[in-house]
């Protein structure tokens, strides 16, 4: 199977993929969350600057180990020519598809031209896609968003067309304006409308929260596959409650006590040996609160946690969790 049909037949089984995160979709990340379901991965965004100059970390973030499939690698840049360079490196590390991050709001990186700041002038996004598509063998894709802000009508169906004719493999689409950052609800019928024109697949992005949400969004725009980003950081578990909706439109069961603290167990251990103990615990403090979101007595487990610098210490905090005779029979307080 050449790159670009292995490609298609990923977007073919409806793929629930999750978003590239900087300092969250990191291997072990993707491991963990390949386990509940996701299709299909993106690393965290690698500036093209680093991986030219050889800087260690944008080189680690481009290895991948063979269990770590299928996988897109996410470049930033500015200058064409740099990302066509850095797409050639890319595609020796063996991914999916090299993707393109055109939808980057922050300041530090829009206001320099790369990421979102490509949307400021949709030809010369257009024209760099072309060369980096020239440049390589595998698979190009482009992740973006509805336009600048806050144009009167979005640039993007335009642009998805363009994008297409350029020889892209297919389009993520974050549903916002890069000047509405994180705020504002995403507005999923652009997705829909750059879908209507344009016969490679349309990924929706933004705001996908749960199951329902994820068959929705696919429902109502018609495309490919959904990208879920902020609620996989607290609740992984969306990968298999979205896969349930899409194919059988049955909800799938809210994770129980014991799996919850399985995976904070996994997760911490995984951190801990791929990064030592202090980082590996620190980095994987941002996802306990939300995977032991829901259990009687969270917030004083929560905060015992936080202040605790050793795995050991976490483990214990855990396991004393776990044992608890009246949290084991407490009902799961709310659905989360
Ligand atoms: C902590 C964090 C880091 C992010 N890093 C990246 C990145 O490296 N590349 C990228 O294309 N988008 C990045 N995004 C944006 C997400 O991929 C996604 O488009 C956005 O969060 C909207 O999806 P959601 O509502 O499911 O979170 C990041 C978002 C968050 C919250």
């Amino acid at each position: 199977m050449s790159p670009h049909e292995r490609l298609r037949a990923l977007y073919l089984s409806k793929p629930v993929i999750l978003a590239p995160m900087e300092d969250v979709s990191d291997l072990v990340f993707r491991r963990l969350c390949r386990g509940l379901g996701a299709h299909f991965c993106v690393t965290e965004f690698i500036n093209v600057e680093g991986l030219l100059r050889g800087c260690k970390r944008a080189k680690r973030k481009l290895t991948l180990p063979e269990d770590d499939q299928p996988t897109a690698i996410q470049i930033y840049g500015s200058d064409p020519d740099r990302l066509a360079e850095a797409a050639e490196m890319a595609d020796e590390a063996g991914p999916v598809a090299i993707d393109i991050n055109c939808g980057c709001w922050v300041p530090k990186i829009a206001g320099r031209g790369a990421g979102a700041g490509w949307l400021r002038d949709p030809d010369a996004m257009v024209a760099m896609a072309k060369l980096v598509v020239s440049r390589v063998k595998l698979p190009v894709t482009v992740k973006t968003r509805i336009g600048w802000g806050p144009e009167s009508h979005m640039p993007i169906v335009e642009l998805a067309k363009k994008l297409e004719d350029a020889g892209v493999a297919a389009l993520t689409l974050h549903c916002r304006t890069a000047q509405m950052g994180h705020s504002g609800a995403a507005d999923w019928t652009w997705a829909k409308r750059a879908r209507e024109v344009v016969t490679i697949p349309v990924i929706v992005n933004g705001d996908i929260k749960s199951g329902a949400d994820a068959e929705r969004a696919m429902r109502e725009t018609g495309c490919e596959g959904v990208m879920v980003g902020r609620r996989a950081i607290e609740h992984p578990w969306i990968f298999r409650e979205a896969r349930a909706m899409i194919d059988t439109g049955v909800e799938c069961p809210q994770p129980t006590l014991e799996e919850r603290i399985a995976l904070c167990r996994e997760h911490l251990l995984a951190n801990v040996e791929a990064r030592g103990e202090q980082h590996g615990v620190a980095v994987t403090r941002r996802h306990l609160a939300g995977y032991l979101r829901g259990i009687a007595g969270a917030a004083a487990i929560r905060q015992s946690l936080v202040l605790t610098d050793t795995v050991e210490g976490c483990l214990a905090i855990l396991e004393d969790v776990r044992t608890r005779k009246q949290m084991a029979r407490s009902p799961m307080e709310a659905s989360v």
